[in-house]
């Protein structure tokens, strides 16, 4: 856990222990710069509470980076409640409850939402002790699921990549692989079969991948066969940590672009890809359309055509990067972190 902390380079981090769940509970703020810190509320188990720690510092982090480059006027952060195992719906609940008035004892300079594990349903708990949760239910006031909103960012994010990549943004017949049938990859499997492309899907939950066998008709391989089987995109949309560099060798894509958070499991990963001829759309610009649903709709009072018009300028944001990289000769990870430090050193635009 010093490790941990001393390399982070964040603001502060919280740490508690919930003794009725046993669960170990972290709030990360990684940067205030442009606003107050944002990023959802993950609830998973690891195997220390060190590894809870990291996972929030890091998303803490990514949460900065994707906040900047979406010019939303947000810091960056993220809470991990590091569960032991599945809890007792009141274990769970109080829980919730407890992290709710931590969030509130910081007085608004962290706003929470959804991640893995956590919906709307769970906003509208953390509410009932705070104001400083997004994605709260729609008849609870809030904007609802972010997760539409953030496919089809990641929709417009693989048209801008299969458009640098072939020079043709035409996704009839392109095979695209969407690794998680889960609430982004569902939607954003549907969008694509729409668009023409071949779509092939992978979940670790057979249930998930038989209903969009069923609806959608789309190609069906088992979970971890995602890494050899030969596509255009390969669209991380489950868990982080997926490439590295065992698995980075095995793809047999063009391009990879999905939604997950930290797909790689260190930056120099980056690199391998680079230097391995695939086209790597970076995590925090084609996932923002999470952030942007939330904070456009609840903190901006945008409206949706101004949320739509944000979700497609994430095409145009990774066309900007792609041009960037291919000119230094860099990655594009490098590029797009480039953009980010960038806003971060101007700060917070007048509002
Ligand atoms: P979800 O929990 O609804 O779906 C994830 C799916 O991945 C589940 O169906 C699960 O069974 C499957 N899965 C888990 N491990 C797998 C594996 N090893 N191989 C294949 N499938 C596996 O989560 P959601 O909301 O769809 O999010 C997906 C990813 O996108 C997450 O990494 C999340 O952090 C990221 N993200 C989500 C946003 C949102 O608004 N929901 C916003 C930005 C990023
Ligand atoms: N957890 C999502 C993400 O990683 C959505 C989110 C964005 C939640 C901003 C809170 C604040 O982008």
């Amino acid at each position: 856990m010093e490790d941990v902390l001393r390399q982070w380079g964040g603001e502060y981090a919280l740490t508690a222990y919930d003794e009725p769940s046993g669960a170990y509970m972290f709030i990360a703020v990684h940067s205030t710069r442009l606003g107050p810190g944002a990023g959802g509320t993950r609830m998973k188990t690891y195997a220390t509470p060190g590894d809870g720690l990291l996972d929030a510092c890091r998303l803490a982090e990514a949460m900065t980076l994707k906040m900047a480059v979406a010019g939303l006027p947000m810091g960056g952060a993220k809470s991990v409640l590091a569960v032991p195992g599945e809890l007792d719906p009141e274990v769970r609940r109080n829980l919730l409850l407890r992290h709710g008035r931590n969030v509130h004892a910081l007085g608004g300079a962290y706003r929470t939402g959804p991640d893995m594990n956590t919906n709307s349903a769970d906003m509208d708990t953390l509410n009932e002790v705070t104001p400083y949760a997004f994605g709260r239910s729609v008849a609870n006031g809030g904007s609802g699921s972010s997760a539409p909103d953030t496919a089809v960012g990641v929709f417009h994010g693989i048209v801008a990549s299969v458009a640098h990549a072939f020079g043709s943004a035409d996704l009839t017949g392109r095979r695209v692989l969407v690794q998680g049938a889960g609430a982004v990859g569902g939607p954003l499997a549907e969008m694509l079969v729409k668009a023409g492309a071949h779509v092939i899907v992978s979940d670790v939950s057979l249930e998930r991948v038989e209903a969009l066998y069923d609806t959608l008709g789309v190609e069906v391989v088992a979970p971890a066969s995602e890494f050899d089987t030969e596509c255009d995109v390969y669209a991380p949309c489950a868990t982080g940590g997926v490439l590295d560099a065992t698995t980075i060798p095995r793809l047999r894509c063009r391009i990879v672009a999905g939604a997950a958070n930290n797909p790689l499991s260190q930056r120099s990963d980056g690199e391998l890809l680079r230097a391995a001829g695939i086209l790597y759309a970076p995590d925090f610009v084609i996932n923002a359309g999470g952030g942007i649903h939330l904070i456009g709709y609840e903190a901006l009072g945008w409206t949706t055509e101004q949320v739509e018009a944000h979700l497609i300028g994430i095409g145009t944001t990774l066309t900007e990067i792609y041009r960037a990289a291919d000119a230094e000769g860099i990655s594009t990870e490098e590029a797009a972190e480039r953009v980010a430090h960038a806003r971060l050193a101007v700060g917070p635009s007048p509002s």
